[in-house]
């Protein structure tokens, strides 16, 4: 079966925009978040604009950040320090990458974490990896996918869960194979699903038989970016096969890390790209938009 991200997002978004429009009556105002972009690489302007559109569809106040290829490090860091300041800004996101002589890790870090929408700040990564959440009372649903760790999550991961709540296959006990070791989506994406009481395998560049080791998996989930790296020999019968790549090809289409086509005959769900994890991403980041505005009206009273 196909897991169009697509649809779920939709309808995530659409429960959004009800919850948003109860918070406008209960705070005031609406949630708002600053999308800064450094320089016009085509990649970060398609995705910057798929952000600020669904913000505007969930009734978040979106305030767009243009800036040119030459901005410094320096005057990046004093915008980022305005919003920090800005009592009207909840979240903050710095598209990526940034241009080469700007420091992306000291930009994170510029970003209080209260704001950091994306999870990438240091403060974020490091509380998902210290805490079990704060309240642990359901199962994951396909709306709140994570149950409050007290710290922003990274919105790929967050959004994957999402996607596996979907299916509504019970995660516990579960052989979990995570292909890709990046800060954002491999290793917050392991521990959420160590949580969730899955036995994980992070695979990587180095992994030796790695069609052997993804075969296990009752779960598996390819965050490489290497098109179809993932073939049907990879796929256990009855797996959930959730591809997290997308590379632009040759001749001008998208691929995912998995062969599709193949795999898709062997496992009972599986994502296409487009239309899979992307949209799912885009729409944690509203989530974690409304999550940081809670958190910071909550403190003010
Ligand atoms: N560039 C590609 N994906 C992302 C993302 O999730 N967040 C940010 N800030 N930049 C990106």
């Amino acid at each position: 079966m196909i897991l169009s991200g697509k649809d779920i997002a939709i309808n995530i978004r659409q429960a959004m925009r009800e919850e948003i429009s109860s918070l406008v009556q209960t705070y005031g105002r609406a949630p708002s978040l600053a999308v800064i972009q450094v320089g016009d690489n085509p990649a970060s302007t398609i995705y910057v604009r798929n952000k600020i559109k669904a913000a505007e569809f969930c009734g978040i106040r979106s305030v767009q950040i243009a800036l040119p290829v030459t901005t410094t490090e320096k005057e990046l860091q004093k915008r980022i320090a305005a919003l920090n300041a800005d009592e009207l800004i909840d979240g903050i996101l710095v598209q990526l990458p940034l241009p080469e002589h700007c420091n992306e890790e000291r930009i994170i870090r510029a970003i209080l974490p209260e704001k950091d929408v994306d999870g990438f700040h240091p403060v974020n990564a490091a509380a998902l990896w210290l805490h079990r959440p704060l309240v642990m009372r359901h199962e994951a649903t396909i709306y709140s996918p994570v149950q409050d760790y007290g710290c922003t999550i990274a919105c790929t991961p967050k959004g994957i869960l999402s996607l596996l709540a979907a299916t509504g296959v019970n995660l516990d006990g579960k052989r979990a194979v995570v292909v890709g070791r990046s800060d954002i989506v491999g290793k917050p994406l392991a521990k959420l699903l160590l949580d969730r009481q899955c036995t994980v395998t992070i695979a990587h560049s180095h992994t030796i038989d790695l069609p052997a080791v993804c075969k296990d998996a009752d779960i598996l989930i390819a965050a490489v970016g290497k098109p179809k790296l993932i073939t049907a020999e990879c796929v256990k019968e009855g797996a959930i096969v959730i591809d997290v790549g997308i590379s632009r090809m040759p001749d001008g289409t998208l691929s995912g890390d998995v062969d599709f086509e193949a795999c898709k005959q062997k496992a009972a769900f599986i994502t296409p790209v487009p239309g899979g994890v992307g949209p799912m991403t885009v729409t944690m980041l509203m989530q974690n938009t409304v999550e940081c505005f809670i958190r910071r009206m909550q403190k003010e009273q």
